[in-house]
């Protein structure tokens, strides 16, 4: 399975817009060495025509710009070669890119039914854009495991919903209060190879199935917002700590890299990164503790074959 990174930044991207910290002000400046990230999305194929869409990306269109694989196929006039959409919540990051597709609509688009209760009521979406050649074909994911899918094009995969203690979004109605499915990740499995890609952006705690799926993978890409819980509340930016906001922090003893560190996985990357998190600064101590550690840390072009 091909995998694209295309937005590796979590809400806000790097540089935010508004955002003048370290990170920002040096990555704007170039007195940093980092690499600008858009926000969080990724698209997987089996052959390279038709890819699946993970997430939809406020920044959707430059991705599919600068990324000759999702453009048109050569013979069209109008087309795309995104055959279906997944959403792993209903967060503005991971889903104000559908109204990017409103030209190419028809698509079919999977998620969860709360997700879909969020985006068409508190941040009605898929209600908006009906507008546009009927709009959204929507499919449910079911919160329960073994209730696998194949999203449209996807032939060849197996896709598999692993339901992640997180949050949900300011706007939902399952704020601080979430249900099972207003957050999930994906287990997605190469039925030739085997090979199991494992993708959960956004984990404010590692569940049985969680450790069960990092047993099995081979590629793990995994909630990097934050370095510290602390973050955003030491910048003065936010008075909630990453875990209310449904994020672990990547360092420390409930940290992602401790987390990654238990199990043998032969690709481990840090994927939605804020742009707060001091491990973007790759002449960092913490880029260095997290590339000691055989953990990479995904960029907007990132190839990985799964
Ligand atoms: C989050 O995951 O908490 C988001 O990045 C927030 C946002 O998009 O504003
Ligand atoms: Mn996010
Ligand atoms: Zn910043």
């Amino acid at each position: 399975m091909h995998v694209l990174i295309l937005g590796a930044a979590a809400g806000g991207g790097f540089p935010q817009w508004n955002c003048h910290c370290e990170n920002c002000k040096g990555v704007r400046t170039g007195s940093i060495d980092a690499k600008p990230r858009t926000q969080s999305s990724i698209a997987v194929s089996t052959d390279g025509e038709k890819w699946v869409l993970i997430n939809a990306s406020p920044d959707l269109r430059e991705q599919i710009n600068s990324h000759p694989q999702l453009w048109p196929a050569p013979h069209v006039k109008r087309g795309t070669r995104i055959s279906a959409i997944v959403l792993t919540d209903s967060q503005i990051d991971h889903t104000t890119g559908l109204l990017t597709l409103r030209e190419g609509l028809p698509l079919p688009v999977y998620c969860t039914d709360v997700v879909k209760e969020d985006l068409t009521t508190s941040f009605p979406l898929f209600t908006v854009l009906k507008h546009w050649h009927g709009g959204l074909q929507q499919h449910t994911i079911s919160t329960n495991y073994a209730d696998s899918f194949v999203p449209e094009g996807a032939d060849g995969l197996t896709f598999q919903p692993v339901v992640l203690e997180s949050n949900a979004p300011p706007y939902s109605t399952y704020r601080d209060n979430i249900v099972s499915g207003n957050n999930i990740g994906l287990k997605i499995t190469d039925n030739a190879s085997g090979n199991v890609l494992f993708y959960a952006p956004g984990c404010m705690q590692a569940n049985d199935t969680v450790k069960q799926v990092m047993r099995e993978a081979s590629c793990v890409l995994f909630d990097g917002t934050l370095w510290v819980n602390e973050e955003m509340i030491d910048h003065g930016f936010s008075n909630k700590l990453g875990t209310d906001m449904g994020h672990m922090p990547v360092n420390g003893d409930n940290g992602a890299i401790a987390l990654l560190n238990d199990f043998n996985v032969a690709r481990k990357v840090l994927i939605h990164i804020n742009n707060t998190n001091q491990v973007l600064n790759e002449g960092s101590c913490a880029y260095r503790t997290l590339t000691q550690q055989g953990i990479e840390l995904a960029y907007d072009g990132m190839e990985i074959e799964v």
